[in-house]
């Protein structure tokens, strides 16, 4: 191995500015930077403060200017509905000057927020870099969530205008959006001006004129907008993502540290160059999706592919396949889950041997842990790299991977490999000292992070201060737990918050809790992540009733699932809510959520010191095995 890698990471954490100076100097400026890195007002530091620049000029114009305006952007495939597309630089940008329009008509203007609630559609990312040519920022929500997360981030966002679709497709089933964005607006304090709604093909809906209008009737009477110059920490959008409690936190993006970041990754990280194909498998409501499936390849001028489908079932395990086989696609980003559901339905491959994918470089994984297993399958399989790396919506890139575009490193399974040029990444342990190699602690990261990283929560500076900046002088919190080893490779062993990883979507066991104790019957509840094969984690609640109840325990059961997929969404995943007599507490309150997670999990547990009545546990166990969470004997 050469010391390539390890110069470029030294590099980047010593001069952090002169670094980074060097990867904005690739990025087009309306005006160059002069200050690189104020770090005058800790924890809020500003990256290029002086730099003019936009978001949508570096993912479109800049291609065409350079004359490459005929190369292919974007391939739509949508094995749900049976369509495909494509389309160059010169007509995505078209397209996204002509919303960018007829937002503008609308009344929108610079720093109004724009909530985009799409299925995975060509006028998603239209609607997205629209945004960008005018410096609206908008959040993106997904569409498996409920009316009342999307009215929450209606009210904290204080969005303007709310852009959706007539419906999104699920295998089996229809998404009609319209009445989830009705009962949102209905329930969102903040009133929003307008509505502007793509109908799809053969499932129009009703508007009701002048305040809800179509996509198609605004584009047309609207004129193409040119960019507008945006100062770099200005924000490009707010994405959303689960907290500690039922309130989202709105992670916003800067401008300027976002491009170069971003642009930087494609090549050191993913060693992916202009006009390679490029595919990440997710949605654009999650950061992966924002991140590389919309704004990093376009910064690159890459060709990036849309994918509206699942690994399985759109229609078989051979899904993935034929995309990376038909668009001669370099490397894919999933999430692990993707792969365990393909392995689930064709162990063998048997759909992998009908494609050709000479052309597949390598496979790149992240949302939750790889399991060894999973790898090594993939590895098997597809006979190329298969990397893990791991990330986060507050950084909107790796932390830590396999730079595989600087040197490629030897595989460690179960590690997310080292830490990324940028991320200055340590592990404290509960005495607040640094740790050893191979010591557990808190993953944390040396303060200022890196560009294209979150500079503050929207509207929730003290909130950014307290949760992320405050437990440990100096550094970000990641919320993650885990070690580093003798050799700099980082392992991720858990979340140290209420956060569980379902299918590599993000979710709060304490947000389903809240949904939870509103149910009149439930006295208290704990919902906790259990491991499984498939989605990694899946959501449980123990619920406990109200005295003299008299309602039935399968009736609350079932009322308890339907509460949290009206209020949450079905990506919550929540299927099962098992009533108990009483849960396992300490002698001062505390329910204890690690050790029935064990007794769940079917792992060795410690009987806690400071447990009230160890007889619970039993009982726990009991009604577990009753429900087929748990084997008995
Ligand atoms: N709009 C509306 N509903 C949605 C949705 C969307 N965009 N995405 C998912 N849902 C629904 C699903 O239909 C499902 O509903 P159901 O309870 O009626 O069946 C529910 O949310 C749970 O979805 P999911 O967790 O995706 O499970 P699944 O069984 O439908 O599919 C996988 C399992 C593994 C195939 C799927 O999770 C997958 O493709 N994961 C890829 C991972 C990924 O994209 N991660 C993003 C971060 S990288
Ligand atoms: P999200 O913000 O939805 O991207 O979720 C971020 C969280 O997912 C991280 O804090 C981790 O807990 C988990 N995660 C993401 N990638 C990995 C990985 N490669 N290995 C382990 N955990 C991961």
């Amino acid at each position: 191995m050469s010391d390539k890698f390890k110069e470029i990471y030294r590099k980047s954490i010593e001069s952090p500015e002169n670094f980074w100076k060097e990867a904005s100097d690739d990025i087009f400026w309306f005006k160059k930077p002069t200050k690189i890195l104020n770090k005058s007002n800790p924890p809020f530091y500003k990256w290029f403060e002086d730099g003019v620049t936009n978001t949508c000029y570096n993912a479109l114009d800049i291609h065409i200017d350079r004359g490459q305006g005929k190369k292919t952007a974007l391939i739509y495939d949508s094995p749900i509905t049976g369509k495909k597309s494509k389309l160059t630089y010169e007509e995505l940008r078209s397209k996204v000057s002509i919303f960018a329009g007829a937002l503008k008509d609308q009344g929108v203007n610079k720093g109004d927020r724009i909530i985009i609630y799409m299925p995975m559609i060509p006028e998603a990312v239209v609607a997205m870099l629209a945004c960008a040519r005018i410096g609206a920022i908008h959040s993106v929500v997904f569409g498996g969530f409920a009316s009342n997360e999307l009215a929450s981030r209606i009210d904290d966002s204080r969005a303007k205008v709310l852009v959706t679709a007539s419906c999104g497709f699920e295998p089996g089933r229809t998404v009609e959006y319209k009445p989830l964005v009705d009962e949102a607006i209905k329930l969102a304090n903040h009133k929003i001006d307008k509505m502007i709604l793509f109908q799809r093909s053969g499932h129009e809906v009703k508007l009701n004129a002048p305040k809800e209008v179509s996509w198609e009737e605004v584009v047309s009477k609207a004129n193409e907008v040119d960019c507008v110059e945006m100062n770099s920490n200005e924000f490009a959008y707010i994405l959303y993502t689960s907290g500690t409690t039922g309130t989202p936190k709105g992670i916003v993006r800067d401008i300027g540290g976002h491009i170069v970041a971003l642009k930087w990754t494609m090549k050191n990280i993913y060693n992916i160059d202009a006009g390679d194909i490029w595919w990440s498998a997710s949605d654009i409501g999650w950061i992966v999706g924002h991140s590389y499936i919309v704004y990093a390849p376009l910064f690159k001028g890459c060709t990036t592919v849309l994918f509206e489908g699942k690994p399985v079932g759109t229609p078989d395990a051979g899904a993935f396949w034929k995309i990376i086989s038909d668009y001669k696609v370099k490397s894919l980003f999933t999430a692990p889950t993707a792969f365990r559901a393909i392995k689930k339905e064709d162990p063998e491959g048997k759909f992998f041997s009908k494609y050709d994918l000479s052309k597949f470089e390598s496979l790149f994984l992240a949302g939750e842990r790889a399991d060894p297993d999973t790898i090594k399958w993939a590895e098997n399989l597809l006979n190329v790299p298969v990397i893990d790396h791991w990330w986060q919506t507050e950084t909107s890139w790796a932390i830590s991977s396999n730079c595989t575009g600087i040197e490629m490193m030897e595989t460690k399974y179960g590690s997310a490999c080292k830490a990324v040029p940028g991320y200055d990444v340590k592990v404290i342990k509960s005495d607040q000292t640094l740790a050893k190699p191979n010591e557990m602690g808190d993953i944390v990261v040396k303060l200022p992070l890196p560009p294209g990283t979150f500079p503050t929560l929207w509207n929730a500076d003290k909130r950014y201060k307290e949760n992320y900046m405050s437990n440990y002088d100096g550094y970000y919190q990641t919320y993650d737990a885990g070690h580093i080893d003798e050799d700099g490779y980082i392992w991720i062993m858990s979340r140290t918050d209420d956060i569980i990883n379902v299918a590599g979507h993000r979710l709060s066991t304490g947000a389903i809790e809240e949904v939870l104790s509103e149910h009149q019957s439930v006295a208290e509840c704990a919902v906790l992540g259990i491991a499984d094969k498939l989605k990694g984690q899946l959501p449980i609640g123990l619920i406990v009733l109200k005295a003299g109840v008299e309602k039935d325990n399968e009736t609350i059961s079932k009322e308890c699932i339907q509460m949290v997929r009206d209020k949450i969404g079905p990506v919550a995943a929540f299927k099962v809510a098992i009533v108990i007599k009483r849960l396992p507490k300490t002698r001062s309150g505390k329910i204890l959520r690690g050790t029935i997670r064990k007794i769940a999990d079917d792992v060795e547990y410690k009987m806690p010191p400071t447990i009230d009545d160890p007889a619970i546990l039993s009982e726990i166990k009991e009604d577990l095995i009753k429900n087929n969470i748990l084997k008995g004997g």
